[in-house]
């Protein structure tokens, strides 16, 4: 007779294994923000099975190693990875950060038109491995390529998110704590619209403790604010900009963001964040537009859009924003209705 194998000797298996993975997370594009996305997933131990996709081999098994050997020091999760999309099957969320980076002199429309392309590869095969997923795109510009994703894949608006505004308000209250002395969580503002330059503080909302800043101080925001408060936003808007010549990329906040968010879907929550949305037939617009507002999240997604009182002024720069969007929109070239229905029909 054969001698036991260590594994034998050590234990008897009296059930049967379980290989159904109930919070598995897909992430799509393993650059800096895919892997702080990763990380934070991981490290706060949020999924119970994390699939990383790339187009570079080398890369994404390097990465997944790497994660795999800090697993004595965490949360136990599967992490597997592979060009396949195979490996994504039976996903709850799935993550796309994947994307081409600006090239010198390349105008913001191109760059979407390029990434365009790269979600028509990416989307259709998501779906298809995981027909009940919700999609959290991330690549930039994150609303428009939200609705190109949500175009492509055919899925419920509720089910397709963009990571929007939600870093943009982390950024404002992060801003806002440091003026203040008080914790970024104790400090609460939102920024809506636009991921990006057009986005709006909503300053009738910010406040502390139920106290609001405009009524300490009406000019709280405008450029005649004697405090300067506007500059808060000014640097929200500025600072992705500042971070990347500074080093390179952003990466840990975006990180952050996004498991907050995967959180609040996976746990169903029901947390109010500030996402991208398709916000047709809100504040009166008609435009098929993804934009961020705030929404409540469960674990289907999108629950709630959050109707927020906004001063006439952000009413207006809300619908800039919207207009801007839909402006862009309008000459991207996207595939036909014919194309999307054959694909998302693979489901
Ligand atoms: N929404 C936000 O708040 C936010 C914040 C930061 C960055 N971003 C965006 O996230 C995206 C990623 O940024 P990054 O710094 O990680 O870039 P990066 O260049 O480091 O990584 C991009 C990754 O995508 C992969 N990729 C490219 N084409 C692919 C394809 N067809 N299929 C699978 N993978 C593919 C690349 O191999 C690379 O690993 C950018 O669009 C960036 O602007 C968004």
């Amino acid at each position: 007779m054969e001698p036991k194998c260590i594994k034998e000797q050590l234990m008897l298996q009296t059930g049967e294994l379980c290989i159904d993975s109930p919070n598995k997370v897909t992430i799509v594009g393993v650059g800096q923000v895919g892997m702080a996305c990763a990380f934070s997933i991981v490290q706060q131990g949020l999924a119970s099975e994390v699939a990383l996709v790339d187009v570079i081999a080398d890369k994404i098994r390097g990465e997944m190693m790497d994660l795999q050997h800090g697993m004595a020091f965490m949360k136990k999760v599967k992490i597997i990875a592979d060009t396949d999309y195979k490996v994504t099957s039976g996903s709850r969320i799935c993550i796309v950060t994947a994307g081409a980076r600006q090239k010198e002199g390349e105008s913001r429309l191109n760059l979407v038109q390029r990434n365009v392309e790269i979600f028509k590869g990416i989307i259709p095969k998501l779906v298809r491995y995981s027909p009940d997923t919700i999609l959290l795109i991330v690549s930039n510009p994150v609303d428009l390529l939200t609705y190109v994703a949500w175009k492509i894949s055919g899925l419920p608006a509720h089910r397709v998110i963009g990571s929007g505004t939600n870093l943009d308000s982390a950024r404002f209250r992060f801003l806002m704590g440091e003026k203040l002395g008080i914790a970024p969580s104790s400090c609460h503002g939102w920024i809506i619209g636009e991921h990006g330059d057009s986005s709006v503080p909503v300053w009738s909302g910010v406040n502390v403790a139920g106290t609001y800043l405009q009524k300490l101080n009406p000019k709280v925001g405008t450029p005649d604010d004697p405090e300067g408060w506007e500059k808060i936003h000014r640097d929200v808007v500025d600072s992705a900009y500042e971070i990347i010549r500074l080093k390179g990329y952003t990466s840990w906040a975006i990180g952050l963001s996004v498991a907050t968010l995967v959180t609040a879907l996976l746990r169903n929550q029901h947390n109010v964040f500030a996402v991208s949305t398709l916000v047709k037939g809100m504040y009166g617009t008609e435009d098929e537009v993804f934009i961020s507002l705030p929404c409540s999240l469960g674990s289907l997604g999108i629950v709630h859009v959050l109707h927020q009182h906004l001063t006439e002024d952000e009413k207006a720069k809300l619908l800039n924003s919207i207009k801007i969007l839909a402006a862009l929109q309008k000459d991207l070239k996207l595939p036909n209705i014919a194309e999307t229905v054959i694909s998302s029909s693979w489901r």
